[in-house]
């Protein structure tokens, strides 16, 4: 029997059943738990859209405070994550890096890591989601020299991750802002932190371990570590056309010819599943939008989409034959910064996010307990013979 085809990059390729999240990848159509993405981001609170993801309805009023108080409860982080937060700022690690390693340190906050029942493992879901923004602002103010802020029971989970960053409870409108962030990116089909936290906890490893695989996942630049450069880009063109006295689609125009023609990609543009618009840039465009209008400065908005028209058209012109479009990271980094983040803030807080479908996810892999191991096609030797070490010369062993 001659193996089946291999599938590079696994494109395509259905793993499983999931109620969480439809990308439909031609059409550009999101559907979290149900609700078209245009309706759920930009309306629920983040706690609204977490009970949808884990408990796939919406809660009643009753339900929802219930659930923002017990998050609210659990934001604190153990002592020993502070410590290794701090040994991380000293050597100045990326924010990423430091998020990664705090998350492992929860462990610490397991009241019984042994115990694998439903109720202990929600517990676990609930923990971890509540205090990755503690561990990621904890941070940041040490790698800046700041004391950390504690965080406020009192407030939404999205207002307290801002509170606990800048130190001052901010306007509503950044935490609206950030809010329809964070719900935006809570879920997307089989993307591949969502897969690898799904394939970890398929061994019956534990939570925190399939959490901490997805933070390594979601940190390359071909997955959540593209806004940074996205926004760095708009910086550059807009810079360069300072310099030169050219308008900024004439710098922008030759920026992405430089890069295409050199081979190289251009963040924030292109997806594995969208051949059409990421309907998560539009969600996140318009919230831009009420962002900077509301404080009087749409210059960078203005630059992006300038940016953002000529990028799409280099890359039809240089790449005919592909359907690249803007995709999620380019308005994420316009809305990020737009609440006051600085650029290396804006993956871990696509985390803070993401937590939300890898717990549910995670859930949901655990009731289907299946261990997930594909195969792979040998392309390797075959028939070698064994030379012991002192018959090999310097050739190594290929066999006599
Ligand atoms: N800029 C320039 N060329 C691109 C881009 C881009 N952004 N995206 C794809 N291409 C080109 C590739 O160079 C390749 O060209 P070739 O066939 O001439 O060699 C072709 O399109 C196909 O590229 P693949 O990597 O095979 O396509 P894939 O489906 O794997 O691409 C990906 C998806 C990795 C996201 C890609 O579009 C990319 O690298 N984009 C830039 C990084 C980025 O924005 N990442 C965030 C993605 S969204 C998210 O994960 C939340």
């Amino acid at each position: 029997m001659s193996d089946p085809q291999i599938i590079g990059g696994l494109e395509g390729v259905l793993v499983t059943e999931t109620r969480l999240s439809k990308v439909e990848g031609a059409a550009g159509v999101l559907t979290i738990g149900g609700f078209p993405l245009e309706e759920l981001a930009p309306n629920a609170t983040f706690e609204e859209v977490l009970h949808l993801l884990w408990f796939d309805r919406l809660p009643t009023a009753s339900e929802l405070e219930e659930l923002r108080a017990e998050l609210a409860g659990l934001r604190t982080i153990p002592e020993p994550t502070t410590d290794l937060l701090k040994a991380a700022a000293l050597k100045k690690l990326p924010t990423m890096d430091a998020l990664r390693m705090g998350v492992d340190t929860l462990t610490l906050a397991d009241a019984d890591p042994s115990d694998v029942s439903s109720e202990a493992d929600m517990i676990r879901v609930k923990s971890i989601t509540a205090r990755i923004p503690t561990v990621v602002a904890t941070y940041w103010r040490l790698l800046h020299g700041q004391d950390p802020v504690p965080p406020d029971p009192e407030i939404r989970h999205a207002a307290n991750y801002l509170y606990m960053l800048q130190g001052e409870k901010t306007h509503t409108d950044a935490v609206r802002a950030l809010e329809t962030y964070i719900n935006s990116v809570v879920d997307h089909g089989m993307n591949n932190s969502t897969f690898t936290s799904r394939v970890i906890i398929s061994t019956r490893s534990d939570i925190v371990s399939a959490v901490v695989g997805a933070i390594g996942s979601l940190k390359g630049p071909l997955h959540g570590g593209a806004p940074g450069p996205a926004l760095d880009m708009v910086f550059e063109i807009r810079a360069r056309a300072d310099a030169s006295g050219k308008d900024i689609q004439e710098e922008a125009d030759i920026w992405a010819r430089e890069v295409v023609e050199g081979g190289g990609r251009i963040m924030g543009f292109g997806h594995r599943v969208y051949t059409v618009r990421d309907p998560r840039a539009d969600v996140l465009g318009t919230a831009a939008v009420k962002l900077f209008e509301g404080v009087d400065d749409t210059a960078l908005y203005d630059d992006a989409t300038a940016v953002e028209e000529v990028v799409l058209d280099v890359l039809a012109e240089l790449k005919p034959d592909r359907s690249i479009k803007t995709n999620v990271e380019f308005y994420t980094a316009l809305v990020l910064h737009g609440v006051g983040m600085e650029s290396d803030l804006f993956s871990p807080t696509f985390a803070v996010g993401r937590v939300g479908g890898w717990t549910a996810h995670i859930l949901e892999q655990i009731a289907e307990a299946r261990l997930i191991r594909p195969r792979a096609a040998y392309s390797g030797e075959l028939d070698r013979v064994w030379l012991p070490i002192e018959e090999r010369g310097n050739g190594g062993s290929r066999g006599g």
